[in-house]
C-alpha cells in the first residue's frame, strides 16, 4: 500500500518526528510504501478562493503557482493519507491547515480516500477534539474514509504516556493497513 505521511511540526527532531519516524518503521513492516513530505519548509498559502478549481472542468486545477503544487499528486498517488500534526492552539498546525485547505481544489478526486490522523500535544488528548471533528466533517464533505487516530498526549512527559506507546501504535498500524 502506498501512503503519503504529511508532516506538519515545525521541528525535525520534536515529538511529531519521532512519531512520524516510529510509524513509518511500523508501516514499512507491514509492507508499505511511505512517502513523507514536510510542509514546514515549504511555501503554502491557505486557499484564495478564486473559484477557478470550483468550474466545470477544471477539476485539481489550483491557481497558487506554490509548492502545494507537486503535492496535489502526491496525495492522488496515496492510497493512504496520514495527517501528522502537533496540536497548536486546539488544532494543527498552521502549515497542515493551509495543506487540507488548499485540497479543495481535489474534490472528487479524495473520493474514498483513506485518512488517518497522527497527532502529539502538551496536555490530554481532549486537546485534539476540535482537529479531530473537523477532520470527521470534511471527510464526510469530501467523501473520504476517516480510519482511526493516533495520538501522544503530554508528549513532553516521557514517563507518563511511553509506556503503552509501542503497542498502541501497533494496533494503530494494523487498524490503518487492515
Ligand atoms: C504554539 C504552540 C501551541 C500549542 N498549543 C497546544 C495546545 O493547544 N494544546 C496542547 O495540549 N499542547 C499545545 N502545545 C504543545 C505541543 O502540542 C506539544 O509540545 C507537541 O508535542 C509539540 O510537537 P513537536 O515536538 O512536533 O513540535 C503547543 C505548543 C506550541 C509551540
Amino acid at each position: 500500500m502506498k501512503v503519503a505521511i504529511i508532516s506538519g511540526t515545525p521541528r525535525s527532531n520534536g515529538y511529531t518526528s519521532e512519531l512520524i519516524k516510529n510509524l513509518s518503521a511500523g508501516l514499512k513492516n507491514a509492507g508499505c510504501e511511505v512517502n513523507t513530505v514536510t510542509l514546514f519548509d515549504k511555501v503554502i498559502s491557505g486557499c484564495n478562493n478564486c473559484g477557478v478549481c470550483q468550474k466545470k472542468g477544471n477539476e485539481g486545477k489550483c491557481t497558487i503557482k506554490d509548492d502545494m503544487q507537486p503535492l496535489f499528486q502526491v496525495v492522488d498517488d496515496s492510497e493512504l493519507l496520514i495527517i501528522a500534526s502537533p496540536i497548536y492552539m486546539w488544532q494543527f498546525t498552521a502549515c497542515t491547515k493551509a495543506f487540507l485547505e488548499r485540497l479543495h481544489c481535489m474534490y472528487d478526486s479524495l473520493d474514498g480516500k483513506r485518512i488517518a490522523l497522527a497527532m502529539t500535544m502538551g496536555d490530554d488528548e481532549y486537546v485534539a477534539s476540535y482537529a479531530v471533528s473537523g477532520m470527521l466533517d470534511m471527510c464526510e464533505y469530501y467523501h473520504m474514509t476517516y480510519l482511526s487516530s493516533f495520538a501522544v498526549p503530554y508528549a513532553d512527559k516521557d514517563e507518563v504516556n511511553r509506556s503503552l506507546y509501542a503497542e498502541k501504535l501497533k494496533d494503530f498500524v494494523n487498524r490503518i493497513t487492515g
